[in-house]
């Protein structure tokens, strides 16, 4: 017990962000701000020289994650969403047909349907299945005259369920459309091939990925040039008032992040050092995952919605209890942080048939089975506390 009685902070809630972060990232993110603290590629006096090389550390960084793309074809953007409205903003036509789905995010649904209640686009989304998959050869069945791109997340942040991008991108290449892949919750996951599944593809560095907020990668493949969001200051070519050419250049005006650059840096390192470890941290999350779901499945009274099989999360509803009740119990009891409710992804309850959303735990490497238990056995006591109760025979 801490101070005021409370228990003990158990986060399981990594599908938002992750926490805590390795400290070599932290002490990395905290140098760059006490030791360099300058506007990197703006002097040439030698703290601005080592932060312009701590971003292009970082993007080669990216690159590597993204399977080996070109890192000249990587902008950071502070955040995925940014990443992805320039995509989406930057890349339509007036009169574009767009394809999304269910199991989207709002920070690509929200972007598609602003452009489609002003009557830029007209937009279809894909259902999804009871575990927030979508069904590739929807793509064809939605497909018109007009349709030009497919937006979609690879992996739920709601349950998990990995989406078949290759297939989905296949369906989009045939007839000749451009597929954005939202990759918030598979990178740092999934080993990614981003050119084999995508013309553009968005993450964000903070979750996964264990690197700070204010980074974020978008890759766009050769050819593929979105219009700019932002225009102004890069630090090249200040001479003149036209934008430099290149990609990165094009799409990051403004002061980067130097500290969240230096942070994913550390991250990368980090991941390697851990290769030959015991255990891999993304298969321990995993398992962590699979024990939470198993345990919770056994329990009467609670629906555990089916999905896991790519990023570390459980989604659940226990019987007689809100979301939000379940998620307040869960912190007041047990110091178990969890999400409740829709997870910015209003579309995709639909199909999982939770119209008051669900519980959303999830695990990163830093998380314990102690963690895993304590929400298990919190959400036991619930469960025993509510009419009805009792365990599965
Ligand atoms: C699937 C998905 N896409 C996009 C985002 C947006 O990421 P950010 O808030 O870091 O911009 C999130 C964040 O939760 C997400 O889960």
């Amino acid at each position: 017990m801490s101070e005021n009685c409370s228990p003990p902070r158990r986060y399981c809630d990594q599908a938002a962000t992750s926490w805590p972060k390795p400290p070599e990232v932290i002490a990395a993110w905290q140098r760059a701000a006490t030791e360099l603290g300058v506007a990197p590629g703006r002097g040439g006096y030698r703290e601005a020289v080592e932060a312009a090389g701590v971003i292009e550390d970082a993007r080669r960084v990216w690159a590597r994650w993204l399977g080996g793309v070109d890192p000249q074809r990587i902008a950071m953007p502070a955040t995925a969403t940014l990443g992805l409205n320039i995509a989406i903003h930057g890349l339509v036509r007036p009169g574009d047909h767009v394809i999304a789905t269910a199991a989207d995010h709002n920070a690509t649904l929200r972007p598609l349907a602003w452009l489609a209640r002003r009557g830029v686009i007209e937009m279809s989304v894909l259902p999804c299945d009871r575990a927030g998959r979508v069904d590739p050869g929807d793509v064809a069945q939605h497909w018109r005259p007009a349709t030009r791109l497919v937006v979609f997340s690879h992996a739920s942040n709601v349950t998990g369920a990995v989406q078949d991008a290759a297939a989905i991108a296949t369906e989009a290449h045939e007839r000749s459309g451009l597929v954005i892949v939202d990759a918030a919750q598979t990178a740092g996951v999934l080993d990614l091939d981003a050119s084999a599944i995508a013309d553009v593809l968005v993450a964000p560095a903070h979750k996964w990925l264990l690197a700070p907020h204010g980074n974020a990668c978008l890759w766009c493949r050769e050819g593929v040039e979105p219009e700019m969001l932002v225009q102004g200051g890069t630090g090249l070519l200040s001479d003149t008032l036209d934008m430099p050419n290149a990609f990165s250049a094009r799409h990051e005006a403004g002061t980067g992040d130097l500290a969240a650059a230096a942070g994913v840096v550390a991250a990368d390192r980090w991941w390697r050092s851990q290769a030959d470890g015991s255990v891999e941290p993304r298969a321990f999350a995993a398992g962590l995952a699979t024990t939470c779901r198993r345990a919770l499945e056994e329990l009467r009274g609670v629906r555990v919605i089916d999905g896991g099989d790519g990023p570390p999360i459980v989604s659940f509803l226990v019987e007689h209890y809100a979301p939000a009740e379940v998620a307040t119990a869960l912190e007041m009891a047990a110091g178990v942080q969890v999400r409740s409710g829709f997870h910015c992804a209003a579309a995709v309850h639909e199909g999982l048939a939770t119209p008051e959303g669900t519980v959303r735990a999830s695990f990163g490497p830093f998380n314990t089975q102690d963690d895993c238990q304590t929400l298990v056995e919190t959400v036991a006591m619930l469960v025993a506390a509510a009419p009805g109760s009792g365990t599965r025979s």
